[in-house]
């Protein structure tokens, strides 16, 4: 079962996106008194483009100083950045040019390049680039994640080799469900995070998340069951309709 002193049910989608922004600026100021940064993985999917658009625009965008903040991927979809269905396009629509960021502080994940290549130059750049923990694993301020109605988290889904329990800190699993290879972080580096949000929202997610929060710890059915920061702190951000089903801790 998992722990629920974190779980945060808000009404409805646009109250979820709002809550996901203020809990990215939170975490972001937090980030920049601690270490004068803030290193953020950013999601793909419709809550966080909602909570992006959010950040984006005033009154929030002038909160705190963004020129402090440094942009990765949790995942990516194997398509060149100016593909629709490229998360690091999205990102980019609606946070990054709206908010004027520096290209040198964006890290995107390479879509277009050969998978398992793309997947260890990534590697490379977060170990080039963040401050690692005693495990020498770099650790982001904040993992932003969603979940999909299987379950997934990042681009790890069910019956794909990343929760295989070793050390490479970026994947480029086979998705067969899409007949195509996405990069995501790994487990190991996700739970290496300072914090991880996970946000989700609307029907399609009930019975995944009553089975996640309710069931037995099975990851290879519910890899979001494999998000437990080390050291960290887990928040799951969600809406009513999805929290529908889920029993009081
Ligand atoms: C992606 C995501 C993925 C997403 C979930 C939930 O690239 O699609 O990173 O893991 O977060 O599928 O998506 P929604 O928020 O759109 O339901």
């Amino acid at each position: 079962m998992i722990d629920r002193s974190h779980l945060v049910v808000v009404p409805d989608a646009d109250a979820l996106a709002e809550r996901v922004a203020r809990h990215t600026l939170d975490t972001a100021r937090e980030a920049i008194a601690r270490h004068g940064r803030f290193d953020v993985a950013l999601a793909g999917g419709s809550t966080p483009k909602a909570a992006y658009a959010l950040l984006a625009a005033a009154p929030l965008r002038d909160e705190i100083d963004w020129t402090r903040a440094r942009f990765f991927f949790g995942d990516e979809r194997c398509v060149p950045p100016d593909d629709d269905e490229s998360n690091y396009k999205m990102a980019r629509l609606a946070l990054l040019e709206p908010l004027g960021v520096a290209d040198d502080a964006v890290f995107r994940m390479h879509g277009e390049d050969e998978p398992r290549a793309a997947a260890a130059a990534y590697a490379g750049v977060l170990r080039a680039t963040l401050d690692r923990d005693d495990a020498g694993i770099p650790v982001f301020d904040l993992v932003m994640l969603g979940m999909g109605p299987d379950g997934h988290t990042a681009s790890l889904f069910p019956g794909t080799d990343p929760l295989d329990d070793d050390a490479a800190l970026v994947k480029a699993p086979f998705v067969a469900k899409f007949g195509t290879h996405r990069l995501t972080l790994t487990p190991a580096t996700i739970n290496a995070a300072r914090e991880v949000a996970i946000a989700t929202a609307g029907a399609t997610k009930t019975d995944a998340l009553a089975a996640v929060m309710n069931g037995a710890y099975e990851p290879a059915t519910y890899p979001v069951q494999i998000v437990r920061p080390r050291d960290g702190r887990l928040w799951w951000l969600v809406d009513e309709i999805a929290a529908k089903n889920v029993r009081p801790a």
